[in-house]
């Protein structure tokens, strides 16, 4: 009886703390934990440590948000106009990234894109 209880109690706090307003709202994109895993899988053997090609490096913030050396990639708040968008979504505007056939998918552009219009923090 007494587990029983102890049961339904630790059951209420963790479904209270699942449904406070603020975790119900979009979720926030962290740069470490969420893009940074898109940017390895993708993007690393191009834009990181020796290799850059194009002048970019997406390895670490500062160097995501200089940008190559002909332009700035990431606009905060405007993903749209974000030529690291334009560019995984083979758009006018972009160079297909990566180059060839793979392709970032649909949920890991989501990832870049809320992170750039949560205004592309380094978090
Ligand atoms: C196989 C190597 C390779 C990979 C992998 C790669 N890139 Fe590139 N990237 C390049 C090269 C080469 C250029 C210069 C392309 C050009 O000017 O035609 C470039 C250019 C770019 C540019 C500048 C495009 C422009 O139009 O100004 C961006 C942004 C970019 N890459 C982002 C990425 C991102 C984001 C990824 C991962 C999703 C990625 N790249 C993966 C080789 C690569």
């Amino acid at each position: 009886m007494k587990l029983a209880l102890v049961l339904i109690a630790s059951t209420a706090v963790l479904g209270v703390g699942i449904l406070t307003p603020a975790q119900a709202q979009t979720k926030e994109v962290s740069f470490k934990k969420d893009v940074t895993p898109v940017l390895k899988k993708y993007c690393y053997n191009c834009h990181a440590g020796e290799k850059s090609s194009h002048g970019l490096k997406v390895d670490n913030y500062d160097n995501i948000m200089k940008g190559s050396k002909y332009s700035k990639v990431v606009k905060p708040e405007k993903s749209a106009e974000s030529v690291i968008i334009r560019s995984v979504k083979n758009q006018p505007g972009g160079t297909k990234m990566p180059p060839g056939r793979r392709s970032v998918s649909e949920s890991e552009i989501k990832i870049i894109a809320d992170w750039i219009d949560q205004g592309a923090k380094n978090n």
